[in-house]
C-alpha cells in the first residue's frame, strides 16, 4: 500500500473529530428555556382559562393556569435524572371548577381560618363568607384559588415565569378594601420555584396569601407520602381546638410527635397525634421570626433520592399532611389519591391572627406595600 495513504487516513479522522467538536460547541443548551401558551378550558360564564407551559434550561417543566395561578404539573428529576410530576392535580379545569382541595392554588385572601369569620379593624366588625363549618377558610366560598388571573410572561436570564395580577373588590366574601394583588412564579435555572408575592389596598384588611400545592417527591399518585424525612426549623407550633382554630397557646415541639426539629419521616409519630382525621395539619412557628429569607423545611424521599428545600420570610408554615384526602378525588392520569398521598408547605402568618393580639400582624393598611418571597428549591442525591 502506498505510503501516502498512510498519511491520508489520519488526516481524515483528525478533520472528523475536529468537525464533531465544532459542531457540538455551536449546538443549542439541550434545554433552551421556554413558555407555551395554551387553551385549559372554559368557565361556566364563557370565559376561558389557559394553560402555561414553562420549561427551565435544566428540562424542569411546571404547568401553571391563570385560573386561581394553579400549578398543575411541576416536573423534576431523581436521583437517575428521571422526570416526574411531583404535584397533585387535575387533567382539565373541570377538576378544578369542582375541587376544595385547592390543589397547587395561591390561597387569598386569608390563608387558612378565621374563627366564625369574625374580625374587628377599628372597632368595626366584618363578617366573612363561612366555608368550613363555623369558620372561613382559604378566604371563603369563592377565594383567589377560584378566580381568573391576568398572567403577562417573564422570560429572563434567571427563568421563565408568569406575573399574576387579581383586584379582589371592596367587599368580596366580606374582606374590606379594594386589594390589588400580583403574584409573580419563576420556575428559575436553579431548579426553584419561586414565588413572589405583593398587594396594596384602599382600606385596612387581613391578608395571609400562600400557595397550596400538595408534593410527594416520589410522583403525584404513587402511593402516600408517610416515608418523607422532614426537617422543620420550628421549635414551636400553635396548638388548636377541634375546629382547628389556635387556642393562642405556642407549644414546645420538643418531646412530641410534632418535633421535626431533627430528620423524622412524615409517617413515623402520625398515629400519636389523634383528632379527626388523624395527621398533621398544624401552623409551625419558624425559628427565623420570619424576618428574612430563610430555610424553613427541607424535605427528601428516600427511594427517589428527591429533595426540596422550602426558604420564606413568612413568620409561618402550615403542615398539611393530605388528611382529607379520602379516595374520593381522581386527580391525573386517573390515579386515586388516598389519605396522606400529598403533603403542603403553606408559608404564612398564623391561622386567625386577626383574632389572636399575640400572633404576626396580618392587617394590610392603605399607604403599605404587602411584599414576600417564597421558595421551593428542588434538587436530588
Ligand atoms: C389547609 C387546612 C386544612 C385543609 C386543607 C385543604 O391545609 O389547614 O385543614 O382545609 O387546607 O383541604
Amino acid at each position: 500500500m502506498k505510503k501516502s495513504f498512510f498519511l491520508f487516513v489520519p488526516i481524515i479522522f483528525i478533520s472528523a473529530i475536529s468537525a464533531i467538536m465544532s459542531a457540538c460547541k455551536q449546538q443549542p443548551a439541550v434545554n433552551p428555556q421556554s413558555i407555551a401558551k395554551a387553551e385549559f378550558g372554559k368557565l361556566p360564564d364563557g370565559r376561558l382559562a389557559d394553560l402555561y407551559t414553562l420549561t427551565n434550561k435544566n428540562g424542569l417543566v411546571m404547568k401553571v393556569t391563570n385560573f386561581g395561578c394553579t400549578v398543575t404539573a411541576l416536573s423534576v428529576p431523581d436521583k437517575n435524572g428521571i422526570l416526574a410530576d411531583i404535584v397533585l392535580g387535575f387533567n382539565d379545569l373541570q377538576g378544578y371548577l369542582k375541587a376544595t382541595a385547592y390543589f397547587g392554588a395561591i390561597i387569598g385572601r386569608y390563608g387558612n381560618r378565621i374563627a366564625k369569620g369574625l374580625f374587628k379593624i377599628d372597632g368595626m366588625t366584618y363578617t366573612l363568607a363561612k366555608n368550613n363549618g363555623p369558620n372561613t377558610l382559604h378566604g371563603g366560598i369563592t377565594g383567589f384559588d377560584k378566580v381568573i388571573w391576568e398572567a403577562t410572561e417573564v422570560n429572563d436570564s434567571t427563568g421563565v415565569g408568569l406575573r399574576l395580577h387579581y383586584l379582589s373588590k371592596n367587599g368580596e366574601e366580606g374582606f374590606p378594601g379594594n386589594l390589588d394583588v400580583t403574584v409573580t412564579y419563576m420556575l428559575t435555572n436553579a431548579n426553584e420555584f419561586r414565588i413572589g408575592y405583593e398587594a396594596t389596598t384602599d382600606k385596612a384588611t387581613p391578608l395571609n396569601l400562600t400557595q397550596h400545592s400538595y408534593f410527594n417527591l416520589a410522583g403525584a399518585g404513587n402511593g402516600d407520602v408517610l416515608g418523607h424525612q422532614v426537617i422543620i426549623y420550628a421549635q414551636r407550633y400553635t396548638v388548636v381546638d377541634s375546629t382547628l382554630i389556635p387556642t393562642g397557646e405556642l407549644r414546645d415541639v420538643k418531646g412530641t410527635p410534632f418535633d421535626f426539629t431533627q430528620t423524622q419521616t412524615i409517617g413515623a409519630k402520625i398515629n400519636e397525634l389523634g383528632g379527626k382525621p388523624v395527621g398533621y395539619d398544624h401552623n409551625y412557628v419558624l425559628n427565623s421570626g420570619g424576618t428574612k429569607l430563610t430555610l424553613a423545611v427541607s424535605v427528601i424521599e428516600p427511594v427517589s433520592g428527591r429533595m426540596m428545600d422550602v426558604y420564606t420570610d413568612q413568620p409561618g408554615v402550615q403542615f398539611y399532611t393530605g388528611n382529607f384526602l379520602d379516595g374520593t378525588i381522581t386527580g391525573k392520569e386517573g390515579k386515586v389519591y388516598n389519605q396522606y398521598y400529598g403533603f403542603c408547605l403553606e408559608t404564612q402568618k398564623f391561622p386567625d391572627s386577626p383574632n389572636q393580639p399575640t400572633f404576626p400582624n396580618s392587617i394590610l393598611k392603605p399607604g403599605e406595600t404587602y411584599k414576600s418571597t417564597t421558595i421551593y428549591k428542588f434538587y436530588h442525591q
